[in-house]
């Protein structure tokens, strides 16, 4: 067995939603229309710790390039947009917890619409160090809740139309890890819009495997696993290739 999903035990004090709103409200521009950086339209991305400049980011290319890098080390080391570190310092508080060597990409993502059933691995994305796939490293992907606790919506399922699992995401613990790349995702819609913060980064394995270790022996009953997935199957999708194939050629 895999896990798919764990709740993390990070010290979270949530942000004031109307101070997350009004960021949006101020930079939403940067993303949408402009890069459209993800096909679809269930969420809107502004972006709060990138390695690029505020301006660089309105560049579609550039952006595109930060996405399809987000899990190397780039020559320029992230920072923090619009000054949201000074406003919203809640933000910069859980980040510093989490388990990575290094932020590559930070967004604050408002869904609003429906998220299909899917797995992540998008075309173009580059890969410095390819033992970065593997289920060794998983769950890997971090996101935290920033409202809606009441209403859960996020769902995880072994396959697209396999059981969907509605994990318990509260106000006391909204952040959690996914195996984003081997399991099957997605969030119903249901209104008020929600808030999330979306973390990309290249991992401290050591204490992220610390950290899904306590959260098994903390909350065994709201850990979510399934059959060991294919690991060749993810090789493939990545590199077009199976992990195998890589090895003897
Ligand atoms: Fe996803």
């Amino acid at each position: 067995m895999a896990i798919a999903y764990a709740p993390l035990n990070i010290d979270v004090r949530l942000p004031d939603i109307s101070k997350i709103k009004k960021y949006f409200d101020e930079h939403q521009h940067v993303l949408s229309g402009e890069a459209d950086l993800i096909d679809n339209d269930a969420f809107i991305f502004v972006p709060v710790f990138i390695r690029a400049s505020e301006q660089e980011w309105k560049d579609p290319t550039i952006a595109m390039h930060h996405y399809q890098n987000r899990w190397n080390t780039l020559e320029k080391p992230a920072k923090y947009l619009y000054n949201i570190d000074k406003i919203i310092p809640e933000i910069p508080d859980i980040l510093n917890q989490l388990p990575y060597k290094e932020l590559t990409m930070v967004y604050l993502l408002r869904q609003t619409g429906y998220v299909n059933p899917h797995y992540d691995s998008e075309p173009g994305d580059v890969y410095h160090d390819n033992s970065e796939i593997s289920i060794k490293n998983e769950p890997h992907r971090i996101n935290v809740l920033l409202s809606n606790h009441e209403d859960p919506n996020f769902f995880v399922s072994e396959f697209k139309d396999s059981e969907r699992i509605f994990p318990r995401i509260t106000a006391s613990r909204p952040c959690y890890a996914f195996a984003e790349r081997y399991y099957w995702h997605g969030a119903e819609y249901t209104k008020p819009e929600r808030y999330l913060l979306s973390v990309f980064g290249i991992l401290d394995r050591e204490k992220h495997r610390a950290m899904i270790d306590e959260s098994v022996k903390l909350w065994p009953n709201d850990i979510i696993q399934f059959p060991d997935p294919d690991d060749e199957w993810a090789w493939d999708r990545h590199f077009g290739h199976s992990e195998n194939k890589y090895k003897e050629s």
